[in-house]
């Protein structure tokens, strides 16, 4: 048999929960345990995992997730066993295709934020210069778009053909600068049921109680001098040690052991999150719209008048109205146009 994920250690046994093992899968780094479970794996048998939550390993080391009435599978980008969320993507690099057919319904999971995307097809070339197009559902004479912007969908409905419009599990709740995206990040899903996060905040584990029919229960471990924490680290830690010898000292060594008591996150998605200083942004060159000058903002697609103040990101020379560029830079470090990271002419 292939064995794809390895188990990390043993929970020291409390008598009022199902006794299971936390697993990697191998080459990975996420740790599973309830109310995941992997389901190939005969250590954590059924009872381990919550109907709903069985995962696999890729060869990769990927945990992949299975959604009842979606086709394919998810890959999990990360777990947060305490605030009860998920986040996931699609192992073959598309997730727009996969977002047109998402369908959450069956599986315990749900977004966080939503957000309204409409999807375009465009014939025309010259939109792509001006909009982030979806690269994976474009070829060389049609190109795709999903907008979360009422504009911009006045725009393509005009000059394209229209898909339809997609409730997306975003990351965040703001999106009211962004005019087209390529819907790359990572979806974000929560559940509710189980309860856990609460016990997994207290440093406790969650499971199935022995001998009941369904009932959740929280185990702790005995806490005297030292904290929890401490103690169910180095309880976990000895754990590693005795069952997998040398591979467990190395996962000791890469501090994966300390992680297992810890939540585990998701990478942080410097895109979508990381804008730029507001010293920087009010570096930028700035002009005064004259009498002549032409033209339609990209970001608020109203017309340039006369007296507007203009900006100008200095490593791409594309010009917005000024109130416009400065609130998407604060939330985007690249141009919304050709998304030239601006480099930060300040450092
Ligand atoms: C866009 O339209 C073309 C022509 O009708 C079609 O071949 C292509 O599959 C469409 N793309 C998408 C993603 O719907
Ligand atoms: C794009 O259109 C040209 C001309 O009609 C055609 O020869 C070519 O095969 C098309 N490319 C794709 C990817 O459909
Ligand atoms: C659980 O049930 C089994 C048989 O159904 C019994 O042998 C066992 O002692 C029970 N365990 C506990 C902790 O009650």
């Amino acid at each position: 048999m292939d064995i794809r994920f390895l188990l990390l250690f043993y929970i020291l046994p409390p008598t009022s929960i199902e006794t299971c093992p936390d697993a990697v899968c191998q080459n990975g780094n996420k740790i599973i345990r309830f109310p995941f479970r992997i389901q190939q794996s005969q250590l954590q048998p059924k009872s381990c995992g919550y109907p709903g939550f069985d995962v696999s390993c890729s060869n990769h080391g990927q945990i992949r997730l299975k959604v009842p009435y979606s086709e394919g599978e998810f890959s999990i980008q990360g777990i947060d066993y305490t605030s009860q969320q998920l986040w996931i993507n699609d192992p073959k690099n598309c997730l727009p295709i996969r977002i047109l057919s998402l369908n959450l319904n069956g599986s315990p999971f749900s977004g966080v934020y939503y957000r309204d995307f409409s999807f375009f097809n465009c014939s025309s070339q010259y939109l792509k210069y001006r909009y982030i197009p979806i690269p994976c559902l474009s070829d060389s004479n049609h190109t795709v778009f999903a907008t979360p912007s009422r504009s911009v969908f006045r725009h393509l409905s005009s000059v394209c053909s229209f898909i339809r419009t997609v409730r997306v599990p975003v990351q965040q709740p703001y999106y009211e600068h962004v005019l087209t995206s390529d819907l790359s990040d990572d979806l974000r899903l929560s559940w509710n049921s189980p309860p856990c996060g609460m016990c997994e905040s207290r440093g406790g584990r969650c499971g199935f109680r022995t001998n009941s029919t369904g009932d959740i229960g929280c185990a702790y471990f005995p806490s005297q001098g030292i904290s929890r924490a401490v103690r169910y680290a180095i309880s976990t830690c000895a754990g590693v040690l005795a069952t997998l010898g040398l591979i467990g000292l190395m996962y000791y060594i890469g501090g994966k052991c300390g992680r297992a008591q810890t939540v585990v996150r998701p990478e942080p998605e410097p895109a979508m999150l990381s804008g730029l200083d507001g010293l920087t942004i009010e570096s930028y060159p700035k002009q005064v719209v004259g009498e002549a000058d032409e033209g339609t903002c990209p970001i608020c697609l109203s017309e340039y008048r006369p007296k507007e103040t203009l900006k100008t990101i200095p490593a791409c020379l594309h010009s917005f109205h000024s109130h416009c560029i400065d609130a998407w830079l604060h939330l985007n470090a690249s141009c919304p146009l050709c998304r030239t990271s601006p480099p930060n002419s300040l450092t």
